[in-house]
């Protein structure tokens, strides 16, 4: 188990790509070489089918593309970040959100001990009482049943519940479960607005308990319900979930009411904890469990296949090839599925905290670009937004197309149209539309001479735009696990291949000091110095 430092631009393979990046073909030609292609860049893995064929890769680049991955020692740190190795060494941990989905006779060891039976204990627990809350048997102070769950937390311990929860809405029970994570007291205010007091859990997330958001959140709810209750009803309404048992006691929430998590697992990774127990409320434990098999099925995947034959590693090593060679400055998550609209939001935490550094792991400025930038909405909404951009913009951006073979409520018309969509973008956005077809396409219509001069530079599609397709059988608990630890994978490979720490995110700490700082200022008299745009600001603000 080893986790090396490389400068991957030493190596001999990123030498190789620069040159074979100079001397890249055109998607179309591409295909026109090679009858073979789409099958041969492609990979078919459970319920997944991921075709990278509309990319700009050939035999000789995707070689290069594992060779570099080996050269930069990509299945040592592979295993070290399976097994329990401090591979998140600014803040002295191990990266173990593979260990909550781990089978339970799986020995994962930090420190000597096994993490798999404290993993399963916190299941029990989460198991034992989402069904008591689902089921009636746990009342409110009120003695009556819960009907509402807010979920209060930001970052980690809100995106990933969010999006599961809206990702799995077809499975979900009677209870309405919110979402309360910004800072804006609109927020917390717009959701206490939907609840009845009597009949709400608050479900408090925090991984440190110290999150200004969150503390901040949960107080004003706390003091909301005692003032609709009385203190007595806090016990039964809040919940925690958190490392710092101290502060949550101190918050006044029961020790029997806290679901505990470790530090080894990073907020952007959490869902698959106790973080989760908003999921399981939502949806019951039984799929909450099926989500967890689905990422540990991805886990296995990523651990035992071939780099070559490796979803994860393929998917990282096209992002790197566009990031690092073709000079493309982000990548669009495009799903075609109304339920992941949250998908592209979760994902941005999860990519562009862990792999936005500068710093290489020998704390060296890098010379090469690190995390792209990641953007999408929900297809075919988007296709009436920003498609244009990619149709016939300048700008190269790789997308991730995500669509599903079989709908969730059957309506089979929709889900033509959905996918005829699609399948018809990817292609379009692949090859484009020339001169010669466009002035056909006019002179069939009638239009002839100048008029048609006129218009033909504006129909004109560029094409060879890149896209990799992810067709998946159905959305399911288990489909979406692995496919959320398929995003978490890439992650991985793209910190291993960039040589970077992914799993710190000091650059969101600054900002929580910031703004420490000026808050501290709006109830003192005590003049701080700032720059004169910020000084004005503040002046005008504070008037
Ligand atoms: O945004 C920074 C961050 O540290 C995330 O990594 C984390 O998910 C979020 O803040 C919330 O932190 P906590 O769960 O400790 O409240």
């Amino acid at each position: 188990m080893s986790f090396t430092n490389t400068n991957p631009t030493a190596t001999t393979s990123w030498k190789n790509l620069e040159k074979l990046a100079d001397n890249r073909s055109t998607l179309q030609a591409y295909f026109n070489a090679d009858l073979e292609r789409a099958s041969a860049f492609s990979i078919d893995w459970n319920q997944f089918f991921v075709d990278y064929s509309k990319t700009h890769i050939d035999a000789e680049i995707k070689a290069s593309l594992v060779s570099l991955a080996k050269e930069v020692g990509l299945e040592g740190a592979r295993e070290a970040y399976f097994g329990g190795t401090t591979i998140n060494q600014t803040e002295g941990r191990a990266v173990l959100h593979t260990a909550l989905r781990a089978k339970k006779d799986a020995d994962i060891r930090v420190d000597g001990a096994n993490v798999v039976p404290g993993v399963y204990a916190v299941r029990k627990k989460i198991r034992a009482f989402s069904e008591s809350i689902i089921d009636g048997t746990k009342k409110s102070s009120s003695g009556q049943a819960f009907t509402d769950v807010v979920n209060i937390g930001i970052g980690g311990s809100d995106l990933g519940p969010a999006m599961i929860t809206e990702a799995l809405g077809y499975y979900k029970n009677h209870l309405n479960v919110h979402f309360i994570s910004n800072v804006d007291g609109d927020h917390v205010m717009e959701v206490l607005k939907k609840v009845n007091p009597k009949t709400t859990l608050f479900v408090v997330v925090s991984k440190t308990f110290s999150t200004q958001e969150t503390l901040t959140n949960a107080t004003t709810a706390k003091q909301w319900l005692v003032n609709e209750l009385g203190a007595a009803a806090v016990g039964d309404h809040f919940v925690a979930v958190s490392t710092n048992l101290s502060a949550i006691e101190a918050f006044g929430i029961q020790a029997e009411n806290v679901f505990s998590m470790n530090d080894w697992v990073g907020g952007r990774f959490s869902l698959w904890s106790a973080v989760g127990l908003s999921i399981a409320l939502a949806v019951g434990p039984d799929n909450f469990e099926a989500l967890l098999e689905g990422a540990n099925n991805m886990d296995e995947h990523f651990a035992t296949t071939p780099l070559e034959n490796n979803i994860p590693v393929m998917l990282a090593l096209i992002t790197v090839w566009y990031n690092n060679f073709l000079d493309a400055q982000s990548e669009a998550i495009i799903p075609y599925s109304q339920y992941l609209h949250r998908l592209p939001a979760y994902l941005q935490q999860g990519i562009m905290e862990s792999n936005g550094k500068s710093v290489d792991r020998d704390g060296i400025p890098v010379t090469y670009d690190t995390g792209n930038i990641i953007w999408g909405e929900p297809g075919t909404n988007s296709q009436h937004a920003f498609f244009q951009l990619m149709h016939q913009g300048t700008k190269l951006i790789p997308a991730h197309f995500i669509g599903f073979t079989n709908p969730l409520h059957g309506n089979q018309d929709h889900h033509d149209k959905l996918m005829a969509n699609f399948f018809a973008q990817t292609e379009a956005l692949m090859q484009g539309k020339t001169e010669a077809q466009v002035r056909e396409e006019l002179e069939k219509k009638g239009i002839t001479g100048q008029a048609l001069e006129k218009l033909v530079p504006f129909k004109i599609f560029h094409g060879d735009n890149p896209t990799t397709t992810l067709l998946i059988e159905k959305l399911t608990p288990k489909t979406l696990g692995a496919l959320v630890a398929m995003y978490e994978h890439k992650i991985f490979v793209e910190g291993v291949v960039w040589n970077i720490y992914s799993y710190d995110q000091w650059g969101v700490e600054l900002g929580k000091q910031l703004a420490n700082v000026i808050l501290k200022e709006f109830s003192s008299k005590e003049e701080v110095s700032h720059d004169a745009s910020t000084a004005q600001l503040l002046a005008r603000y504070k008037r």
